[in-house]
């Protein structure tokens, strides 16, 4: 998709010509003597609109507009998520109609903060999943293909604009690669979307397989992988947007390709539903391909491990005991606790990067799905400070978490008489016991934990993955990076240039 900004006053946006044109309309809207204007105030004197957020009005060939197709949205009080919910509305009555291009035009002037939740609704509502469809659904794709959003001052907004245009790519980057089924997104195909995305500017990858993790000593994620035809894949990607010596954040992604559940076999019913089991994993590939658009100035390193968990005759079984990265032993009493086997090898693992944060993304708990929904996803941080910013970016991009405890008492089913640990407690507080069991591996580094088992994907007629949390992540390393020019100014130029 093809995003522009551009200044456009109503009677600029009413003189345009374009295949549709939806214009957000915020409470206390004062008409001019413009031709949109004119329509929205005779559609709110007609009682057929009102600037109430998710209100829709669409009309066609109307008098003194360039237009084809003219969609009012009420944006109510024109906050983010309001915006959000109108974007997504007009573009949505849009979808499945002849317009390629489309022009987004705010009546006032907006905040920056809400052209990006424009940007982001617009690219999310177009967004449409063909990869495995037949030829004649994925010809001609994507159907809306140009979007320009008009604002009476573009300028104050081109910042949020770039920003929200960088983070799209990313959310739909990862969509697509949590959407592609398990025999279409394997270990091996993942590693290949990762050192495709190494072909941008600063970021590198490295891929490693069996034979390696094996020689590492990963012995945790091995037991999961190993009843699976599927190669294992140990993918790490990096981005070096700031000097060498900078501590680098860790992303970790749990990239479960498929869970069966193992042995401990999970029942029929929405088990496809598994192949999203490696949103965490999709997500840290979102977050490379924003940071390829973006290029802030901040070091970040991708973990994934990926494997699918399977039930065969070469499977871990209920109470084999297995050594973990870390040296730990681990007593598997379930083998549908797989994410956090993989997990902890990867948490291990990231110690040697010398980390100033690591943050795993997981679908890691249907508890989580039962405690927060598909609302927010869940946090768990052992430093108050990474808490706090990952709570503001989630805030800050639509794209929430709520933080849940880690008091040690949680701790306490996870003991075994057989091993240093059991992957598996009880039934109570399951998305706290996963964690805790995670914490273990996470002393060397201020550490947080995003359990989005309820947020990767939408189930029912809707389904499909969300891309979450690119849009919360991508916001906090944009937090973390040192405010610079994206691209080093030539010698000369730097020379001259004042400190900011
Ligand atoms: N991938 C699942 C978690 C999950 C389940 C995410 C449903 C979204 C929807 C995970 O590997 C799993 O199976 N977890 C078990 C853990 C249990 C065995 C302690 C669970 O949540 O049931
Ligand atoms: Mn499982
Ligand atoms: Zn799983």
């Amino acid at each position: 998709m093809d995003f522009q900004l551009k200044s456009l006053r109503l009677a600029e946006a009413a003189a345009a010509k374009a295949p549709a044109l939806v214009v957000l309309v915020a409470e206390g809207f004062q008409p001019g003597g413009d031709a949109l204007s004119a329509l929205i105030r005779r559609a709110t004197d007609g009682g057929d609109f009102r600037a109430e957020a998710g209100r829709l009005l669409a009309s066609y060939g109307s008098a003194g507009l360039a237009a084809e197709r003219v969609v009012l949205a009420g944006v109510g009080d024109g906050c983010p998520a309001r915006v959000r919910k109108a974007v997504a509305a007009a573009l949505g009555a849009l979808k499945g109609g002849p317009a390629k291009a489309l022009t987004l035009c705010f009546a006032q002037s907006p905040a920056p903060e809400a052209v990006a939740a424009a940007v982001l609704a617009a690219a999310d509502t177009a967004y449409v999943y063909t990869a495995t469809k037949g030829k004649d659904a994925r010809k001609d794709q994507p159907a809306l293909k140009q979007v320009t959003v008009g604002a009476p001052d573009a300028a104050a907004a081109r910042g949020a604009f770039e920003q929200a245009v960088g983070i799209a790519e990313g959310v739909r980057l990862a969509r697509e690669w949590a959407n592609r089924p398990a025999n279409h997104a394997t270990p091996t195909m993942l590693g290949e979307a990762a050192r495709a995305l190494a072909k941008s500017p600063r970021i590198a990858c490295e891929v490693l397989g069996p034979k390696e993790v094996a020689k590492l000593g990963m012995g945790a994620f091995r037991a999961v992988a190993q009843g699976s035809e599927q190669e294992l894949r140990f993918i790490v990607l990096r981005y070096g947007g700031a000097g060498k010596d900078d501590a680098p954040v860790v992303l970790v992604g749990k990239g479960i390709t498929f869970d069966t559940g193992g042995i401990s076999i999970k029942p029929a019913a929405e088990m496809d539903e598994m192949k999203f089991d490696m949103g965490g994993a999709a997500s840290v590939l979102g977050v490379f391909r924003a940071l390829a658009e973006l290029q802030p100035a901040v070091n970040v390193v991708g973990l994934i491990p990926a494997c699918e968990n399977m039930p065969d005759g070469r499977a871990v079984k209920p109470g084999d005991v297995v050594t973990s990265l870390s040296g730990q032993t681990i007593e598997i009493l379930n083998t549908d606790a797989e994410g956090r086997l993989v997990l902890c090898d990867a948490l291990t693992y990231a110690e040697r990067l010398k980390p100033r944060a690591v943050i795993d993304i997981a679908t890691l708990t249907g508890a989580c799905v039962i405690a927060l929904g598909g609302v927010r996803s869940g946090l768990f941080a052992t430093d108050d400070a990474l808490a706090e910013a990952l709570q503001a970016a989630g805030e800050q991009a639509l794209d929430p978490c709520w933080r849940l405890p880690l008091d040690d008492e949680y701790a306490e089913g996870l003991k075994t008489n057989f091993a240093d640990v059991a992957n598996v407690a009880g039934r109570a507080a399951g998305a706290v016991t996963a964690a805790k069991f995670l914490q273990r591996f996470t002393k060397a580094y201020p550490w947080a934990h995003l359990d989005i088992a309820g947020t990767a994907w939408k189930s029912g007629a809707a389904k499909g993955a969300t891309g979450r949390p690119v849009g919360l992540l991508v916001n906090y390393l944009l937090g973390q990076a040192a405010p610079k020019p994206a691209k080093p100014a030539p010698k000369a130029a730097r020379k001259s240039a004042k400190p900011r």
